[in-house]
């Protein structure tokens, strides 16, 4: 890999930007994913919900990049955490992206209905079998992931969770942090809603940047991996491009005070009716 990068439990390199693709669907995917190759990126994140496997696959074998140096991660759904249906899972989201292994599968949302030992049994298992290279949980709380850690026979390697200027979840970082489990941040620019504060608009200016840099670059000093979603050729290439200049302190003091716990998907406030575990009816 040649993003700068953290080290998992397993030795192996995540690097610090990856391309989002969700709501990427079908052939959008396409064009999103060569522009981020030729630009640079070796990390892409998909999920069995984002109903782009096969398309990403696709993608993939038709650039001239290796799939060793890429870093392959997906996703599956909570409605399919029981044993058999992780594996049936895996099995299928390696077939439809032209694969015979993961860099990291994880499970998308907790479900409370479903046992947490089974699931990661089934995870153990891929991790046997060589399909996964690593294991990891997305949208986990603090409590969650200590269950989680508990129980679990391989690492845990990566808890995904929404992480941006105006949700910061310190507490909940730092317990992933201090465990060893990396820290991906889905949603990085909050949807765009990060992009016109006053106060990251100044820090840009002040670094001849752009608001999605300066708020990714953020990020990644604080060894957080940042997931950045877009289908507009220039902001992939732009959101990739954040290793080379360094925010000053007395930026990274302005941007941790917009902390507002304020989410864009993942809002814990939120009415749950006809919702089940982060999955639409
Ligand atoms: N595990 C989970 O449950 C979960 C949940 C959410 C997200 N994720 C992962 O994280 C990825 C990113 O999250 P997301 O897609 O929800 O949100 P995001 O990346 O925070 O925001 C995407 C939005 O920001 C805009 N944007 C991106 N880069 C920009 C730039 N440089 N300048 C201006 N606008 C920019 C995009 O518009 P343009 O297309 O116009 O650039 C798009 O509307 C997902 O694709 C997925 O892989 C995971």
């Amino acid at each position: 890999m040649t993003t700068p990068s953290v080290s998992l439990p397993s030795g192996d390199a995540l690097p610090l930007v990856g391309m989002g693709t969700y709501k990427l669907e079908g052939d959008a995917v396409r064009d999103p994913v060569h522009v981020a190759l030729d630009a640079g990126y070796d990390h892409v994140d998909t999920a069995e919900g984002y109903m782009n496997e096969d398309a990403l696959g696709d993608a993939l074998a038709a650039s001239d990049v290796d799939r060793d140096d890429v870093f392959l991660t997906s996703k599956v759904l909570p409605k399919n955490l029981n044993y058999e249906s992780v594996i049936q899972a895996c099995e299928d989201t390696l077939d439809a992206l032209g694969t015979d292994y993961l860099d990291l599968y994880l499970i998308h949302w907790p479900n409370p209905a479903i046992s947490m030992r089974e699931t990661l049994d089934a995870m153990a298992t891929l991790h046997e079998r060589g399909l996964v290279r690593n294991v990891g949980v997305s949208n986990f709380s603090t409590y969650q992931l200590g269950v989680a850690l508990h129980v679990s026979d391989v690492p845990i390697a990566v808890n995904q969770i929404e992480f941006h200027p105006y949700l910061q979840r310190p507490d909940l970082v730092e317990f992933c942090q201090a465990n060893d489990v990396a820290v991906e941040a889905a949603a990085p620019v909050a949807r765009g809603n990060v992009l016109e504060d006053d106060v990251v608009q100044d820090i840009a200016a002040k670094h001849d940047r752009t608001p999605a840099q300066v708020v990714l670059r953020w990020a990644v000093e604080k060894d957080v991996v940042v997931l950045p979603k877009s289908s507009n050729p220039e902001h992939v290439r732009e959101n990739h491009d954040v290793f080379d200049f360094e925010l000053d302190p007395e930026d990274t003091e302005r941007i941790d005070a917009l902390d507002r716990d304020e989410a864009s998907y993942d809002d814990r406030k939120r009415d749950w009716t006809r919702d089940t575990f982060g999955i639409a009816e």
